[in-house]
């Protein structure tokens, strides 16, 4: 069944009904202030970090779901009836509803009796505030009188504290009202402040939960909206609303525009002055395109055409538009990961990194300076950090012997070199960059190199990287106390580290440090391929009593996926065993919405492996389709040279193709999400986890750098596809350095890779170089 479908001309997923299986939700804001906002307005808003700045309120595991939110409700005074454009939370039908999801902005539409409202959400350049620009239009040839409320339910800054200690919490926060703002102090002593304003009459107010809303009454059915007026409340202890009500009459085919500001001030007294070149319609509208205008370019970074529409309208909006939400929230705020505990991953963040590389290369690198900075001066990193207050830690894993995951600093590496190969800024790796500890300082290189040579000192039994915590996989949770329990898998990320790492260096000519890297490689790849090749894959890890784990001798969890795609990615397996274990991957993980974890999943508790034996079989990593390691398989298949079998792997799980199946899928077709359920559980084919997750970031990769082949290099463009055999051909644009290449890409005899020529503005050439920056330049590349 459908629920919506893509504009592609406008770049919108228009949502044409409300009730969608679970909230489909978008973001507004850019990284700092900002908020979650759902197809029937429901969500929430922070100020840079939703734990320790959170603005307005969010119900969890709330029946009805999705409340409370951005709401909009409007009174025809002479019936009393009252509905919001959004349905919800009133859910009066309606004669016609739309939500369409943009890039930044939603926009919700709901007609009723000839009165259409539409409201439209966005943060307005980078602001601590949102904007609600509501449009009420009666469409009737008579006229209308109309009330309109304004509602959002404020939060106290602190979002454990807020539903921890009521006691505190609700004795000291109050709301005021003065010339059109509605001020709500979480600590009423205190300068900063939340607020909601307008420069519209206001006929009424509520700063006071329980007076706009009635004690024993919901959303649905608020007292104020129902008598046709607030009562002026001032809030001076329990729960705050910014709520206003004003009266709007309507000539025939008269509309009116009204503009809310919902935001933080650090300084209550500055409110005013802040949001005053936004209260007009006009401003409001100048401020939403220049929001559109940001997109633009920001897509326009890289742009394709391909023979798959799917592919293109993908690469060219929705995953760059959600590479871009993972990079600045990690998985930090969704509506599954609450906002509250987890911060800001150091593993996570330094993947997304890859994913908007292409596009804010200069955002990307103070990313990874705070990541750098989450580095303890051994080499290790914290696993998550808090961005707002800047500390770290190591969450809330399971703990028995070791305070740290086997892969977070890893990644460093693995960010760092595609920066550098993305800006040429080599004056980035001698940078001083402080670690953890607030005093050591050492250079970017330096800090790679601890990071290699942490992991190269933390080795066990089959001289692999010892398994810490946990390694990528959260979940398997190996160390029972002894210490000796080994990851494959960051063993086989070390060796990419290591090899990315000898590139680098080696074309800077640093000799020293490529010898020592090559020795590290060699011996790591040597242990890996003694220790773990299990005949037709490779195993995943050795548990603490020193047992494989994805072994063909383990009754469960004979095969997992990360050691197949990392043998490769890692460059681990030679030619024979990267071809053997990506065949397994193929015939023993792959379904029809996309390859598993593992197989065959767990059925009961194993202490011995932790978390992963926790979850039934076929969810999350226990046999569940956890997506993110999908793009690793495509990018493996296409090292492999296998263009075609890359991009099935590829389209099966592109969001774009579940659409039609939505009533099963359950979540947002326009965003990859975190996990589907598996083959080997009851509900296989249902979709969690939505928005936050590597898959964003690595699908970019594998489909942009990897499956059409264009990716930066130290000194060149590089274009080099493995695209399915059938394809003729496909054109994209790159912006890279400045520079514009407008490539063509030409498969004549149709085979997926090989390069036969490439001819820059008409001239063939061995590499495609770096141009003057503001400069463009045609592109062919002639396939084998
Ligand atoms: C979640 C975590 C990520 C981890 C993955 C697999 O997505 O955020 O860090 O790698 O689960 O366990």
């Amino acid at each position: 069944m459908r629920y919506g479908y893509f504009d592609r001309k406008n770049k919108e997923y228009v949502i044409t009904r409300p009730d969608t299986p679970t909230p489909w939700i978008n973001y507004i804001g850019s990284g700092a202030y900002g908020g979650i906002v759902s197809n029937t307005g429901g969500g929430y808003s922070f100020h840079k970090d939703p734990q320790n700045r959170r603005v307005t309120r969010y119900r969890y595991n709330n029946i009805p779901m999705d409340r409370p939110g951005r709401y909009i409700y409007i009174r025809d005074k002479e019936t009393g009836e009252y509905w919001n454009p959004g349905y919800q939370p009133v859910q009066r039908k309606l004669d016609s509803y739309s939500c369409r999801h943009g890039m930044g902005y939603t926009v919700l539409a709901g007609e009723y009796r000839g009165v259409v409202g539409e409201v439209t959400y966005f943060v307005p350049d980078n602001k601590d505030f949102e904007i609600w620009h509501l449009k009420v239009s009666n469409t009737r040839a008579v006229a209308q009188k109309l009330q309109v409320f304004a509602y959002a339910e404020f939060c106290f800054w602190q979002a454990i504290m807020d539903q921890q200690n009521v006691d505190w919490v609700q004795q000291i926060n109050q709301g005021r009202f003065e010339d059109g703002i509605i001020t709500y102090y979480p600590h009423y002593i205190s300068d900063n402040a939340a607020f909601f304003a307008t420069a519209e009459e206001v006929g009424s107010y509520d700063t006071n939960l329980e007076a706009f809303m009635g004690k024993y009454r919901s959303e649905g059915n608020p007292l104020a909206v129902e008598q046709g007026g607030c009562s002026n409340s001032i809030s001076y202890r329990m729960n705050g609303v910014g709520a206003f009500c004003m009266d709007v009459d309507l000539g025939a085919r008269e509309e009116k525009e009204i503009v809310f500001i919902l935001g933080f001030a650090e300084d209550r007294k500055n409110i005013k002055a802040d949001i005053g070149a936004y209260l007009t319609p006009e401003n409001s509208k100048a401020a939403l395109d220049r929001l559109k205008a940001y997109w633009k370019n920001y897509t326009g970074k890289l742009s394709v055409e391909t023979p798959d529409e799917d592919m293109n309208l993908f690469v060219n909006i929705w995953n760059q538009y959600q590479c871009k939400t993972t990079f600045n929230w990690s998985r930090f705020v969704s509506l599954y990961q609450l906002g509250l505990g987890r911060g800001m991953g150091i593993r996570d963040s330094a993947q997304d990194t890859l994913g908007v590389m292409h596009a804010i290369p200069g955002e990307a690198k103070e990313l990874i300076t705070k990541l750098l900075q989450c580095q303890y001066t051994d080499g290790r990193a914290y696993h998550l950090f808090f961005p707002l207050t800047g500390e770290g830690g190591q969450g809330d894993a399971p703990v028995k012997l070791f305070d740290w995951y086997s892969d977070d600093h890893l990644w460093l590496i693995l960010a760092v070199n595609a920066y550098v190969k993305e800006t040429g800024d080599f004056g980035f790796l001698n940078q001083s960059v402080l670690y953890n500890d607030k005093t050591t300082s050492a250079t970017v290189l330096e800090h790679l190199d601890m990071a290699l040579n942490f992991t190269n000192n933390n080795r066990g039994p089959n001289n692999i990287a010892l398994a810490g915590r946990a390694d990528w996989n959260d979940t398997l949770n190996l160390d029972t106390g002894k210490g000796i329990a080994e990851s494959v898998f960051t063993s086989m990320l070390y060796c990419r580290a290591a090899a990315e790492l000898i590139e680098l260096c080696g074309y800077l000519g640093k000799q020293e440090l490529c010898e020592k890297y090559q020795g590290m490689f060699d011996e790591m790849r040597n242990a890996i391929n003694e220790s773990s090749w299990d005949g037709e894959w490779y195993k995943r890890a050795f548990d603490d009593c020193g047992q494989p784990i994805g072994s063909r001798e383990n009754k469960f969890g004979k095969i997992f996926i990360n050691s197949q795609s990392w043998a490769v990615l890692g460059r681990v397996a030679d030619a024979e065993k990267a071809s053997k274990c990506m065949e397994s991957v193929g015939r023993y993980l792959n379904s029809k919405f996309g390859i598993v974890a593992m197989y065959p999943s767990y059925t009961e508790y194993d202490d011995t492996k932790g978390g992963v034996t926790t979850y039934p079989p076929g969810a999350k990593e226990n046999g569940g389709i956890f997506l993110h390691t999908n793009p690793w398989v495509m990018i493996a298949e296409i090292i492999l040279g296998h263009g075609d079998r890359a991009f099935e792997y590829y389209s099966q799980i592109l969001p774009g193709k579940r659409n039609d199946d939505a009533e099963l899928y359950e979540v947002e077709p326009y965003v990859y999400c975190q996990n589907i359920l598996g083959k080997e559980h009851p509900q296989f084919g249902v979709g969690r986890n939505s928005w936050l997750s590597g898959t964003a970031a690595w699908n970019m990769v594998a489909a942009s750098q990897y499956i059409l082949g264009i990716r930066a290099g130290y000194d060149r463009l590089v274009v080099d596809p493995c695209i399915p055999s059938k394809w003729q051909g496909f054109k994209a644009t790159r912006k890279f350095r400045g520079v514009i290449y407008n490539i063509e890409v030409q498969n004549p005899n149709r085979v997926s890779c090989g390069v036969s020529k490439i001819i820059v503005d008409g001239a063939e050439v061995e590499k495609i170089p770096v141009f003057k920056a503001g400069t463009a330049h045609h592109v062919v590349v002639v396939m084998k």
